[in-house]
């Protein structure tokens, strides 16, 4: 499916530069999809994925922490993924790995399945990011070939760039290095 024709839902709140991103991950994840074989379903459920994981990547901050439910200790830009999650459950959205993998995709998960580690790599490998383009373009072009090296390669760049930043460091981040390192 080509990105012109991305439809958003109508309770969507995203600026156009973020939808960009969203284009930009979705399209990653069809490229891999297809380069993958995935048989039709799934491959619609990777696109999905993309298309929705950012849906309420804008909205203010009471809209999130109400959808998020009793999440103290999560900052505000990491609530739209369990936001979203709901959201389209309250939609009836019943496909759990894809609700998994939006629930989960800003802190990560050991549960994960290939959906949800798809979409996590994705949103960090798309074209669109401006720091080791070389590096992130070449994990792209493995991930569908080396598909658990490239993932491990990018939960600890992820885990990496928390530490420098001298960001918190989340446990199910640290449970899912555990169980691939
Ligand atoms: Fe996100
Ligand atoms: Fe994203």
């Amino acid at each position: 499916m080509s990105s012109a024709t991305l439809a958003m839902p109508a309770w969507a709140r995203v600026s156009e530069r973020r939808l960009e991103h969203i284009m930009r991950v979705t399209e990653l994840l069809d490229e891999w999809a297809a380069a993958l074989r995935l048989p039709p379903e799934e491959a619609q459920a990777w696109h999905d994925a993309g298309r929705y994981h950012d849906a309420l990547r804008d909205a203010p901050e009471t809209e999130l922490r109400r959808l998020a439910g009793d999440l103290p200790e999560y900052t505000t830009e990491m609530l739209h993924g369990p936001a979203a999650a709901e959201r389209l459950q309250q939609d009836g959205e019943t496909r759990i790995e894809l609700l998994d993998a939006i629930r989960y995709h800003t802190v990560g998960s050991a549960r994960w399945g290939r959906l949800g580690r798809a979409l996590y790599m994705a949103d960090y490998l798309e074209p669109g990011r401006k720091f080791s383009r070389a590096d992130r373009a070449y994990l792209a072009s493995q991930a569908p070939h080396d598909f658990d090296a490239t993932f491990r390669q990018v939960v600890r760049a992820r885990l990496e760039w928390s530490l420098r930043e001298g960001m918190r460091l989340y446990p199910e981040a640290v449970v899912l290095w555990n169980s691939v390192r």
